[in-house]
């Protein structure tokens, strides 16, 4: 039977990627996330019968639960939903703008693991959860994203250790040409140093890159993943 993948934020950017690989793939997709848009829509059409949509808010329970729901066997998801806003330093971003970043970035994960755990225990299911090599060293002004990501890594390790029966995996997706890199260039680039955003922009790859990297994770990866932390171009990622 085809595995059944729920992901968050696969309006755009590599979610979307990564949603078209799964689908490839032969799996079905259970997608949450605020927008729908006519890319998701498109690809709902060309798998006919294998994408459910969801409307909703990464952190709202209802919203996942009712997501969650839709799972007759859970067998992996993808927590790919973060947000980067607002931009700033420790001495100039206001603590209301942190804890946004951390709502969604950890605080929406952790309650998506309560509210999934049973159905994923039950499937031997996967997580993949989608973090950020922000959150390995320290870059001026985009130090909440950092640290919401460094944190995710954290939760990935406790996961693996606290839950044997599922495998759980933490993939740095690169530096990708998304919405939220675009953002980074637009909005970032004056709390950041800017020769560092500007190197970042240089270095933009399409997000078939990580798209295929999750799809690898996601369907192909064994038990002996759970607790990694793995950057896109890793062998143990590309091989699969
Ligand atoms: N792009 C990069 O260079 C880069 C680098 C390292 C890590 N990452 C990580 O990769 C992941 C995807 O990033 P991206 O670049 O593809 O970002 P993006 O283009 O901004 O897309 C973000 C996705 O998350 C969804 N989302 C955000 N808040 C949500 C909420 N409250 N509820 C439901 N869905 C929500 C958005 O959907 P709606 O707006 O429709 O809800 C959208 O589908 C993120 O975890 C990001 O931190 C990205």
């Amino acid at each position: 039977m085809s595995p059944t993948v729920l992901i968050t934020g696969a309006s755009r950017g590599i979610g979307l990627a990564a949603t078209e690989f799964i689908l490839a793939d032969g799996a079905k997709i259970i997608a949450l996330q605020r927008t729908v848009t006519p890319a998701l829509e498109a690809l709902s059409a060309k798998y006919p019968g294998a994408v459910q949509i969801v409307k909703g808010d990464f952190t709202n329970a209802k919203d996942v639960s009712s997501a969650i729901a839709l799972a007759d066997s859970l067998d992996a998801v993808v927590l790919n939903a973060a947000v980067n806003l607002p931009y700033g330093t420790i001495a100039t971003i206001p603590l209301d703008g942190y804890r946004g970043i951390f709502e969604v970035n950890l605080f929406a994960v952790v309650q998506f693991l309560q509210l999934a755990l049973p159905k994923l225990r039950k499937a031997k299911g996967k997580v993949v959860l989608i973090s950020s090599a922000a959150g390995e060293v320290g870059v001026k002004g985009i130090g909440a994203y950092g640290a919401s990501k460094a944190a995710l890594n954290q939760l990935n390790r406790t996961l693996a250790v606290e839950e044997p029966e599922i495998t759980t995996i933490s993939f740095h997706p690169g530096p990708v040409k998304t919405d939220m890199a675009d953002t980074m260039q637009r909005e970032g680039k004056d709390q950041m140093d800017p020769t560092v955003a500007d190197a970042l922009t240089a270095s933009l790859i399409e997000a078939d890159i990580p798209g295929r990297g999750i799809r690898n994770l996601v369907l192909r990866a064994g038990a002996d993943y759970t607790g990694k932390y793995l950057h896109y171009d890793d062998p143990l990622v590309t091989s699969l």
